[in-house]
């Protein structure tokens, strides 16, 4: 009898159980099935239509605009409209114009924005300056939207902005892009000689890479690494003194725009020699990134970063974005604005 019963209990346990499971499954299957069509089809007149958006005027434009969860949509589309935008551009936008530029779209009279949906790094209020820029230099859209964006249609030291985040290790620094006197608080020596530093995991790699390097025959040292604001200002000044100021901006950063202010770029020399030689910079080229560094300033990239050539300059980024950048082939400046801006 109580085996009989126990056998009972369990088996209706267990149907109890696989009903229920069933029940969940069939719930997903349906959420599944259900929700992305209904994102991808759903018209926003169903969602604006007993808010306070709603205007009558637009209400067959609402039919024929594709919902989008963004904030102050139903504002915004009310505004691109009153601009003129039709259902279609609207639509358009939204799949492939930033928020941010969208944002700033409704500043403006309206544009043809179609040359740009392929471009992800134009910003709205920059297009003037691409226009002329592409004019004066009969360059691609891109090209001119990725050099306007470093700056590179003024002058260097021209348009400068304040880096908002001092501390990040993907930092960029340039000739339009200034840190101030910021000091960086987790500053570590080399072990070569504690007088040079660099912030702690860029001191780290640093250590990997010089022990790396000799397993290869390749005998490197720091030769200079931090700076401050007021020793690259003593520095540059010295220079200027000495070469005039035009040849010392090819080679030195004013303060506030070095990259070794920041605590994550160092200047090697080969062992025993006050230089780096050239075998050693061919190594530092092709292998700097496996270890977290990018050679920074290269024979090519003159035009792009103002400096000349420094084999000896090694910037660190860490491993995963060095070997991003050492793939693209691209500045460090515009490989930031491409794929790293919009993330900050
Ligand atoms: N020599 C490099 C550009 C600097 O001064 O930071
Ligand atoms: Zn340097």
């Amino acid at each position: 009898m109580k085996m009989k019963e126990l056998i009972l209990a369990s088996s209706f346990t267990i149907l109890l159980t696989g009903l229920f499971s069933y029940f969940i499954y069939q719930e997903n299957r349906n959420a599944n099935k259900v929700i992305p069509v209904m994102k991808e089809t759903q018209k926003v007149i169903s969602y604006i239509q007993n808010t306070n958006e709603f205007k009558e005027e637009y209400k067959s434009m609402y039919e024929q605009i594709t919902f989008h969860e963004e904030e102050n949509f139903f504002h915004e589309i009310n505004c691109l409209l009153h601009l003129n935008y039709t259902p279609i551009e609207i639509n358009e936008l939204y799949d492939f114009v930033s928020h941010k530029n969208i944002e700033k779209l409704l500043d403006f009279e309206k544009m043809n924005l179609k040359n740009y949906y392929t471009i992800p790094n134009f910003e709205v209020d920059k297009i003037p300056r691409y226009e002329m820029y592409q004019d004066k230099t009969n360059t691609t859209l891109e090209e001119a939207v990725l050099k306007v964006n470093i700056g590179l249609d003024h002058e260097f030291y021209t348009q400068i902005e304040e880096i908002a985040k001092k501390d990040d290790y993907a930092i960029l620094v340039n000739k339009y892009r200034f840190l101030g006197q910021y000091e960086p608080t987790d500053l570590k020596s080399l072990s070569y000689d504690e007088k040079y530093q660099l912030r702690q995991k860029a001191a780290d790699a640093f250590e990997e890479l010089v022990s790396f390097a000799k397993l290869e025959n390749v005998f490197i040292r720091p030769y200079s690494a931090y700076r401050s604001y007021f020793y690259q200002q003593s520095i540059y000044n010295t220079y200027v003194n000495k070469d005039g100021k035009n040849m010392a901006d090819t080679y030195s950063a004013r303060p506030g725009h070095s990259e070794h202010q920041t605590g994550l770029a160092v200047d090697v020399w080969s062992e025993g020699l006050e230089e780096l030689k050239e075998s050693d910079a061919n190594w530092l080229k092709e292998n700097a990134y496996l270890f977290g560094f990018i050679v920074r300033y290269t024979k090519e990239t003159e035009k792009i970063t103002g400096y000349i050539e420094e084999p000896w300059h090694l910037r660190y980024l860490g491993k995963d974005l060095a070997k991003k950048v050492y793939e693209s082939h691209l500045t460090y400046d515009e490989y930031y604005d491409l794929y790293l801006k919009n993330l900050n």
